[in-house]
């Protein structure tokens, strides 16, 4: 493989061609201090085998911070914190980059009140703020701001530095014309707005002639308005001249939902997105250049090498998903990658000031425990075990398992249905969702090689669970739709009720000219109006609250919201129904006059299910101690189920003593550990 073979940047030799790209996590303290969390989420992920590490964007001044916990540099007092990075990514082999940024307008008032700027006066569509021009003197201090950043990452020891120029951050905002109205040497002509990104790189070289310095773009604005390929292949040239080590590509802008995606992308996209934008870009250039987005698998990230796209591959949430996915692909560890799902609920929730999380990998940001971060893991066959019967074969039951077969626990598991798998089965049937099995097979997959009993279509009783002699039962058992909202005594008898979960296994019945009304527009109303619109039904979503979809993360929400308008999708928010009559709803919209909607030939319900808790009856009488995780604990979504399922698993570990039952006989060991 190529991505296995060494690569030079800047007369730096790295290991092999995987860069991992810089991803904000909100580890840092409330001051931007780095912690022993992110020293040991990186540490995890250079040890995974990554050539280099580009840890996640820095900002220069007090006066842009964009996260509460973002990292910074823009004091002296951050060197020792980010010295302990760097001394902690590099003691595995991998080389350390450091990327500096300035939001500029995309600073959010909201977050922590800080004054959006950038080139023009403008207002940011997204946030509504009110963005000031710079004055040229500001831009001098900014630009003075990034050299004392960059001396202060040196002095701490990164193999290099990045300029953020991507993402429609400070320098893109320059240097696209869609923001920068400038009439002075800062804007106008291609050369003006090139000038911020080339000055600063000059004055960071002045500065620090041995520091090698990587740029950061976006290959394309993915806007009709956005600057040309010719005007990018130009800047990425004057970069290169400028006396950049390398270029790292990137898509699209941070300032929208709709441009983000281009960004941090949903599923929908194809693997290794970018790789036909970066090549003309490559072709142009003798520097190195990387090239991220959508590569999940080893074969992704080879493909943009051997397309000639990119010289090293820039991978970001595979490895929030999989810290070990260098090892894997390189053999080194005999274990499959988990992979990433592309379901940004990684980004929404550092969006949304949350600390980063993973669906796939609930153990991110936890490395510092050392508790359950070498996958797979020794069983530790003397440690006393539990005797744990798991109800429920879906994404909770197994994670549950999965985790406690893995430290050494007995386990067996019980589905009451004739398959396994759970609600995954309603969550890959919408279209583009097929990448969201890995949260299911990457999970089976461990369930079968640490050969975890299984047994289906089990109606769970007393006496069983008295028989089976658990110390501990985890109640997986999930959730079911609840009755509807409405009373439907009136409805007309032409029309088909149902729950949109009965649905998304039978797309089939529908057809063109069926009518569907869906009540109910969170991501299960929205999806199956997605599975639906293909068929050519006419649908109407009616959902209460102001928006559809909330809690979905903004790319993918975004995304589905404008394929169901394009495809004649009628939503209806902030839509009361207060009652159904023949082939009527009755409803209130916003503040209007009551009024009426017709039914149509379906009324589908898609309001939220209920925990299914019948076997707790059972449980309770043969007197065993339970865990309810997942939707039976309160009906959630993945990464609610996984993390559960995850905790309560290592909270039995952690009780596991002196009264756990006899040891069981170990497992089979794992093929290798790290
Ligand atoms: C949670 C999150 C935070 C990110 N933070 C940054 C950042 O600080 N700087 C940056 O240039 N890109 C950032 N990105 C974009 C990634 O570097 C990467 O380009 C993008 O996720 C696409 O690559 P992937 O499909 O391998 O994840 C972030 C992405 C995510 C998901
Ligand atoms: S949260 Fe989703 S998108 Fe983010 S890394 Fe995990 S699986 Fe990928």
């Amino acid at each position: 493989m190529q991505l296995e073979e060494p690569g030079t940047l800047g007369g730096l030799t790295l290991k092999n061609r995987v860069v991992m790209a810089p991803m904000g996590t909100n580890y840092s303290t409330t001051d931007g201090l780095s912690t022993a969390r992110d020293v040991a989420y990186y540490a995890e992920r250079a040890r995974g085998g990554v050539g280099a590490i580009m840890t996640e964007a820095m900002v220069v001044t007090q006066q842009a911070r964009p996260h509460h916990n973002s990292l910074c540099c823009y004091h002296d007092r951050f060197i020792p914190g980010l010295a302990s990075i760097v001394e902690a990514i590099q003691a595995h082999d991998c080389r350390a980059f450091a990327q500096l940024n300035h939001r500029g307008a995309l600073l959010r008032r909201s977050v922590l009140n800080m004054e959006p700027v950038g080139p023009s006066d403008w207002i940011n569509p997204n946030t509504g703020d009110a963005v000031r021009a710079l004055r040229v003197s500001e831009i001098h201090d900014i630009q003075r701001l990034f050299v004392d950043a960059a001396r202060r990452l040196a002095r701490a020891g990164y193999d290099g530095v990045e300029i953020h120029a991507a993402n429609g951050y400070l320098f893109q905002q320059f240097f696209t014309r869609r923001i920068n109205q400038r009439t002075d040497e800062y804007g106008g002509t291609i050369q003006n707005r090139m000038r911020l990104l080339l000055e600063t790189m000059d004055r960071i070289r002045q500065a620090l002639p041995d520091l090698r310095l990587i740029v950061r773009l976006s290959a394309s604005e993915y806007t009709p308005a956005g600057y040309t390929q010719e005007e990018i292949i130009e800047l990425a040239r004057a970069v290169e001249h400028a006396g950049a080590a390398a270029i790292d590509l990137s898509g699209g802008s941070n300032e929208s939902p709709q441009l983000s995606k281009y960004c941090i992308q949903p599923p929908s996209f194809p693997r290794g997105c970018l790789g036909p934008v970066a090549k003309p870009i490559k072709d142009a250039l003798s520097i190195p250049v990387m090239v991220a987005g959508r590569v999940v698998e080893p074969e992704d990230a080879e493909a943009l090498l051997t397309s000639g796209s990119a010289d090293f591959v820039s991978v970001g949430r595979a490895l929030y998903a999989d810290p070990h996915w260098c090892l894997k692909a390189f053999g080194q560890m005999a274990a499959p990658i988990r992979r990433c799902i592309a379901c940004n609920v990684c980004f929404e929730r550092l969006t949304t000031e949350k600390d980063v999380s993973c669906v796939q990998n609930p153990m991110v940001g936890t490395e510092f425990e050392a508790m359950e971060h070498v996958v797979p893991r020794t069983a530790d066959a003397s440690a006393p075990r539990q005797r744990v019967l798991v109800l429920g074969a879906g994404v909770a039951g197994i994670e549950a398992a999965r985790v406690l077969a893995e430290r050494g626990h007995d386990v067996e598991i019980w589905e009451r249905a004739q398959r396994t798998g759970g609600q995954i089965h309603l969550a890959v049937a919408a279209p583009d969702k097929t990448e969201v099995w890995p949260v299911w097979t990457d999970r089976w997959q461990e369930i079968e090689r640490l050969a975890v009993p299984v047994r289906t279509g089990v109606q769970v009783d007393e006496a069983m669970i008295r028989a089976f002699g658990p110390d501990h039962v985890i109640v997986a058992t999930g959730s079911q739709p609840r009755k509807p909202p409405l009373p439907l005594e009136r409805l007309s008898p032409d029309v088909q009720v149902c729950h949109a979960w009965e649905l998304f296994e039978q797309a089939e019945r529908f057809g063109p000219q069926t009518r569907v009304t869906i009540v109910g527009g969170g991501m299960v109303g929205a999806e199956l109006a997605d599975l639906l619109r293909g068929r050519g039904s006419d649908i109407q979503i009616l959902e209460m609250q102001d928006a559809a979809c909330v809690g979905m993360a903004r790319n993918n929400r975004m995304e589905l919201l404008e394929r169901l308008a394009a495809d004649g999708v009628r939503l209806v928010t902030r839509c009361r129904i207060d009652a159904v009559v023949g082939n009527h709803l009755q409803v209130r919209i916003g503040d209007a006059a009551a009024t009426e909607l017709p039914v149509g030939d379906w009324l589908v319900f898609a309001t939220g299910p209920q925990s299914q808790l019948d076997a707790l009856e059972a449980i309770e009488k043969a007197g065993v101690p339970y865990t309810r995780v997942g939707d039976a604990q309160a009906p959630g979504d993945f990464l609610a189920a996984i993390r559960d399922g995850w905790m309560a698993a290592l909270a039995l570990d952690a009780e596991a003593g002196p009264h756990a039952a006899s040891p069981a006989q170990p497992r089979k060991q794992p093929a290798s550990t790290v």
